[in-house]
C-alpha cells in the first residue's frame, strides 16, 4: 500500500551548452517520491543522477545549463505547485526550508569559521520562530538525534574539529532542523569509510522514516541503497532504464543494464568475491538518444536497438506485462497515476520470455507520456 506523492516528475530533459556542442545529460525522466519513502536513484558516474535532481531546485548553472521539457509537481498540504515554474527567489525559499540537502563532501557546505553548533541554530532560527536560546537548545537536541556524543560541550567545535562521518551527521542535523518534506542525498557517504557509510545511511533513514520526510538517495553504487530504498530508479545515459519497488528490481532485474550492476556487487561470500565491469564505456551525450543508450554494451543488442529508443514498458506482475495501469483512481492529491508501483523497463528484449518485444506493441509507454493522468 503507498501514501501520497510528495513530488512527481514528468518528462525531465536537462540540456548543456558546451564549446564541444549540446550535451543531453538528462532526457526525459519520469519518477514519483512517495511521503515518508526513500527512492534510490543509481548509475554509474555521468549518468545524470546529480543534474535531474540540482535542476528540479534549479541549482544548475543556467547558462550553459537548460532545463528543455518537463514538470516538477511538489505537493503539499498547502497545495501542489510545479517546481519548475517557480523563480529562483521563491524557490531558494524552499530548499532548505520543504527540501533539504546532504552532498557528499560536508566541508564545502559548512562554514569552517563558525562552530557546528551555531551552524545548525542559524539554521534552525531561519527556518522557525525561534529565538536565539530556544534555537541553541534545539541544536544541541539536534546534535544528540543525530548521535553526536557530548552534544552540548561538542557545540562551539568547528567543522576541522569533526570526522568526515560527523560533519556528515552535522549536515544531516542542518537538513533535518527544518522538518522538510523533502531530503534529497546526493552521494552523501560515497568520501567515508564503509562502516560509517552504513551507520550514516541508517540514521538517516531511521530519522527520515521518524519524521515522514521523503528521501532521494543518489549513489553509483546499487550496495549502498539496497538497503535504504523502497523505490529504486537506475539512470543510464541520461535516462531512466529501470524503475520500480526495490525488491522486484533486486529479484527480477529486466534491464541488461541493471542486470550488469547487480553482477557488479561484490558477492558476501569471500569465495565468491568478484567484481564483474561491465566492458565498455557509457554513451556520449553529444547526440540526442535516438537509440537505445546501452545498445554499444548490451550482449542482447539487436537491430532495433539502434535505430529507435526504448520506451518504458510496463513489466510488473502478473497479467500486467507490457501495460501501464491508468485505472487507479486519484485522490486528488496525486497519490496514484497508475504506475509508480509499476516495475518499468527501457527495453526492446523482454528477458523474461527470452523473446523481442513485439515491435508493433502498442502498450509500451513513450519516454515523456508517462503524465496519462492528464491525457483525459
Ligand atoms: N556545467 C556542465 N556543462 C556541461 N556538461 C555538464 C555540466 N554539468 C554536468 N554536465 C554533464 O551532465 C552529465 C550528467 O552529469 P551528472 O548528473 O553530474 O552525473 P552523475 O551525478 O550521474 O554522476 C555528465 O555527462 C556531465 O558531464
Ligand atoms: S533495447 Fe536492445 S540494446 Fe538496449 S538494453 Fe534492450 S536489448 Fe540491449
Ligand atoms: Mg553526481
Amino acid at each position: 500500500m503507498h501514501g501520497e506523492t510528495v513530488l512527481r516528475v514528468r518528462d525531465l530533459s536537462v540540456q548543456f551548452d558546451s564549446i564541444d556542442g549540446t550535451v543531453h545529460a538528462v532526457n526525459n525522466v519520469s519518477f514519483d517520491l512517495k511521503r515518508g519513502e526513500t527512492l534510490g536513484i543509481v548509475g554509474e558516474s555521468g549518468s545524470g543522477k546529480s543534474v535531474s535532481m540540482m535542476s528540479l531546485v534549479r541549482l544548475i548553472a543556467e547558462p550553459p545549463g537548460k532545463i528543455t521539457s518537463g514538470s516538477a509537481m511538489f505537493i503539499t498540504s498547502d497545495g501542489e505547485v510545479d517546481l519548475l515554474s517557480l523563480s529562483r527567489r521563491q524557490l531558494s525559499r524552499l530548499r532548505g526550508d520543504r527540501i533539504g540537502f546532504i552532498f557528499q563532501d560536508p566541508m564545502s557546505s559548512l562554514n569552517p569559521l563558525m562552530s557546528v553548533g551555531a551552524q545548525i541554530a542559524e539554521s534552525v532560527r531561519k527556518h522557525t520562530q525561534l529565538q536565539r536560546a530556544a534555537a541553541k537548545t534545539r541544536a544541541i537536541e539536534l546534535l544528540e538525534h543525530v548521535g553526536i556524543p557530548g552534544a552540548k560541550q561538542r557545540y562551539d567545535n568547528y567543522p576541522h574539529q569533526f570526522s568526515g562521518g560527523m560533519r556528515q551527521r552535522v549536515m544531516i542535523a542542518i537538513a533535518i532542523s527544518c522538518n522538510p518534506d523533502i531530503l534529497i542525498a546526493d552521494e552523501p557517504t560515497t568520501a567515508l569509510d564503509v562502516t560509517v557509510q552504513a551507520q550514516i545511511a541508517d540514521l538517516t533513514n531511521r530519522l527520515c522514516k521518524e519524521l515522514s520526510i521523503s528521501v532521494i538517495w543518489i549513489s553509483h553504487d546499487l550496495g549502498v541503497v539496497a538497503g535504504l530504498a523502497d523505490q529504486l530508479m537506475v539512470m543510464y545515459g541520461g535516462t531512466v532504464v529501470e524503475y520500480g519497488e526495490v525488491e522486484q528490481v533486486y529479484a527480477h532485474p529486466r534491464h541488461p543494464y541493471t542486470i550488469g550492476l547487480l553482477g557488479a556487487l561484490p558477492k558476501l561470500s569471500k569465495t565468491e568475491e568478484r567484481l564483474v565491469n561491465i566492458a565498455g564505456a557509457p554513451p556520449s551525450l553529444f547526440s540526442p538518444p535516438t537509440q537505445c543508450p546501452f545498445a554499444d554494451r548490451c550482449p542482447w543488442v539487436f537491430e532495433r536497438c539502434e535505430s529507435e529508443r526504448p520506451a518504458l514498458y510496463d513489466v510488473g506482475g502478473e497479467g500486467r506485462a507490457g501495460v501501464v495501469r491508468s485505472d487507479d483512481a486519484t485522490d486528488g492529491r496525486g497519490s496514484s497515476d497508475g504506475w509508480v508501483d509499476s516495475h518499468l523497463t527501457a527495453c526492446f528484449y523482454d528477458l523474461e520470455r527470452n523473446r523481442r518485444r513485439d515491435a508493433d506493441e502498442p502498450v509500451a509507454v513513450r519516454p515523456g507520456a508517462l503524465a496519462h493522468e492528464e491525457q483525459g
